[in-house]
């Protein structure tokens, strides 16, 4: 019923040079659904390259601006991503929101633009440190979840990324078990607010040093619907071998 995915993240990484990897990730024909982000100096050149052979991997943007258009310069607006190839938009990441202090009412707003630009939202939201010493990761990843997403919220064009922000480039994860029961309380959560049949359809991704060698115990938890890939999505063959445990699940 949910179509696994698997997300590529390249965050501030890739030159033309590496339009090489991302035609070698596009010609992976995978079960489940592929995405990449690049930058978005890259996401034209991409869409151009792919072609209608494309078809096996969607691109996305890392962030798009909350306003629709206007005077605000250096941001990009969710059409013009829609514009330059992209149909999926990550937003709320964590170091969106750690760097350019966004909140969750930001995001939100983000996430609306990128709806009405006819984008797919990967919302991120993910504890620190120090919030899950305090015991206080599930609390916390509602209220981001509460938050982060606007109302009438719809499975086609939501996923969710838990990124526990302890995780991310750190070659560290939670385990299995602690991923599960995070991800089915964030369930729960998008059932009591959007109702059973969204809950039942979102996907739910998890993010933060997944890597090939992690990838199969992470992806074949019940409610993980696949993985939103950091480092190991700038290789084609190191995003394969998630891929295929992704697939395999
Ligand atoms: P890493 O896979 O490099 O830990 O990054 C995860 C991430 O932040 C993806 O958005």
């Amino acid at each position: 019923m949910r179509r696994r995915m698997a997300a590529g993240n390249w965050k501030m990484n890739g030159l033309r040079a590496d339009l090489a990897e991302i035609a070698a990730i596009a010609a992976l024909r995978p079960d489940c659904e592929m995405v990449l982000c690049p930058p978005a100096t890259l996401i034209a050149p991409a869409a151009a390259a792919l072609g209608a052979g494309g078809a096996a991997l969607a691109l996305g943007g890392q962030d798009c601006a909350a306003r629709a258009s206007g005077a605000h310069t250096g941001d990009i607006s969710a059409e013009m991503l829609a514009d330059a190839g992209a149909s999926h938009v990550i937003l709320g990441h964590s170091e969106r929101r750690a760097d350019h202090g966004e909140g969750d009412k930001l995001v939100a707003a983000k996430v609306a633009a990128a709806w009405e630009a006819g984008l797919v939202a990967i919302v991120c939201i993910g504890e620190t440190e120090a919030e899950r010493a305090a015991g206080r990761t599930l609390s916390v990843l509602a209220g981001q979840l509460a938050r982060s997403i606007p109302d009438h919220a719809r499975a086609g064009h939501l996923g969710v990324a838990y990124e526990p922000v302890w995780a991310i480039g750190s070659g560290r994860t939670p385990s299995p078990q602690e991923v599960q029961d995070v991800h089915a309380a964030l369930r729960q959560g998008i059932e009591t607010r959007f109702g059973a049949d969204v809950a039942a359809a979102v996907r739910l991704l998890y993010g933060g040093s997944v890597k090939p060698e992690n990838a199969a115990g992470l992806m074949s938890l019940p409610d993980v619907d696949g993985a939103l890939v950091g480092g190991a999505s700038l290789r084609a063959e190191s995003f394969a071998a998630i891929v295929a445990a992704i697939d395999a699940a």
